[in-house]
């Protein structure tokens, strides 16, 4: 249908604009607790975006590539590509205008610590691909976890969290938190009746989590422990970053909060680190302000990479997905292997809560093989894709045996605290052909 045309201006055939509406897909993702914020209803809707919202229609797959855009016409260009908007402070045409912008009545920009156009975009684009009000995109995955942990919990407050929630996570929870006056209980992921006995004994501000785990893949039931926290007052912050927005929507669930390292599956290449928190327009405001303070804003280049990965995150997901699955079920079989960790797998202990919550189960499989330290670095060094480093979620294949890599010189009962063994790997498959994945991985197997 071609577009029609009123007094010079062009507008998109309203159904052409329904299909750029956020739609649920997956009948395990019901519950929609959000709404676009107002800017994005602009963006997508242009002068519709004040009528009643409409049915939601437009895929993840359509909303990675457009939502948040048009920028370049704000910009007065029409590149595709969302302008990078570098300037670190925007002018304002006179006082009028500037008391317009601060009562909220013109949309702009006034110093990138605050907002930045580009980031805009972005935030934007997270919001539509999590169901979110409203999104925070930050300077790394450490700096939102940190933001979001300062701003919801004041001291005096307490946090409940899982003793394999990010290590780094776990380490500001525990050493830094303490300091500020904020107690924290760690609990099992494997054990939420303990959860229910805190909740019922002590006050609980807020029960942050991962989901899946990093890099034993388990997964907490994200809508139990929303209804649980909820009925005490507590909120719930998941990080979704091993799922990505594709996988998992965990505002969807009831969670409160959901925030990622984008460094990782939004970003996609290895080469930008990142973070967002996203939620309701209520709690990101308040975040955002302490945003401002700790000054953990991403640069508008970075942002724009992001907003470049984003556009093929569906597809690279489908395949980072397609071959874990398939890898995580070769290697259950293999007689050189003692055991397979991936929540995708129906031997899994969290398959069923997985399979509840999520479309597809991510790109990282963990596995033992059957050796010792040695043995497994000999897997390792014998493989010839995948290259041996730390982080996930890129076009490349990574591998890394945790008790060379991150716990290295550690003690031995620090690793078994973290249950991680010598002949430990873990893998994240990379979007190359699986089937010369496969045929590295067997080959790199004789070698133990
Ligand atoms: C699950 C998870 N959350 C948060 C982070 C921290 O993200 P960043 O490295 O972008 O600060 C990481 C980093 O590896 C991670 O794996």
């Amino acid at each position: 249908m071609a577009p029609s045309t009123s007094l010079g201006k062009i507008t998109l055939p309203k159904q052409q604009r329904r299909l750029l509406q956020p739609t649920i897909h997956s009948p395990k993702h019901k519950r929609v607790t959000a709404t676009p914020p107002a800017a994005l209803l602009q963006e997508l809707f242009g002068d519709d975006a004040h009528q009643p919202p409409k049915p939601r229609r437009a895929s993840d797959e359509t909303l990675a590539v457009h939502a948040g855009e048009k920028l370049g016409k704000d910009a007065a260009s029409d590149s595709i590509a969302t302008p990078i908007v570098s300037g670190t402070t925007h002018w304002f045409k006179n006082s009028e205008d500037l008391v317009a912008f601060k009562e909220g009545r013109r949309h702009s920009h006034e110093y990138g610590r605050y907002s930045n156009p580009t980031v805009k975009v972005l935030e934007d684009k997270i919001s539509a691909l999590e169901r979110a009000e409203a999104t925070l995109v930050t300077s790394s995955g450490m700096n939102a976890i940190v933001t979001a942990l300062l701003a919801l919990v004041a001291p005096g407050g307490h946090v409940v969290t899982t003793t394999d929630c990010y290590s780094e996570a776990r380490a500001f929870i525990r050493d830094r938190l303490s300091k500020m006056g904020i107690r924290s209980t760690f609990i099992d992921l494997d054990d939420m009746e303990s959860l229910k006995t805190i909740l019922d004994q002590d006050d609980v501000t807020l029960f942050y989590a991962d989901s899946p785990t990093n890099p034993l893949l388990k997964c907490v039931d994200i809508r139990m422990v929303a209804e649980l926290c909820h009925q005490k007052g507590a909120l719930v912050c998941i990080d979704s970053t091993l799922a990505s927005p594709i996988n998992q929507k965990p505002l969807t669930l009831g969670a409160d909060i959901v925030l990622h390292s984008a460094t990782k599956y939004m970003a996609g290449h290895h080469d930008v680190i990142a973070g967002c928190i996203s939620g309701s327009e209520a709690l990101i405001s308040k975040i955002r302000v302490w945003h401002h303070d700790i000054g953990g804003a991403i640069s508008p280049n970075a942002a724009y990479m992001i907003i470049r990965g984003l556009k093929t995150m569906a597809l690279r997901v489908e395949a980072h997905n397609r071959t874990a699955l398939q890898m995580a079920q070769l290697l259950e079989r293999h007689p050189k292997v003692e055991r397979v960790h991936y929540p995708g797998l129906e031997s899994s202990p969290c398959y069923q809560v997985a399979k509840s919550q999520m479309t597809g189960y991510g790109g990282v499989v963990s596995f033992e093989v059957k050796s010792d330290l040695c043995g497994t670095m000999r897997f390792v060094d014998a493989l010839e894709i995948p290259l041996i480093a730390t982080s996930l979620g890129g076009c490349e294949s990574l591998v890394q045996q945790p008790a060379v890599m991150s716990f290295w010189g550690k003690s031995d009962e620090e690793k078994a605290k973290n249950r991680i063994k010598d002949n430990f790997v873990r893998f994240s498959f990379g979007i190359e052909k699986f089937e010369d994945l496969r045929e590295d991985i067997l080959q790199a197997l004789e070698k133990i």
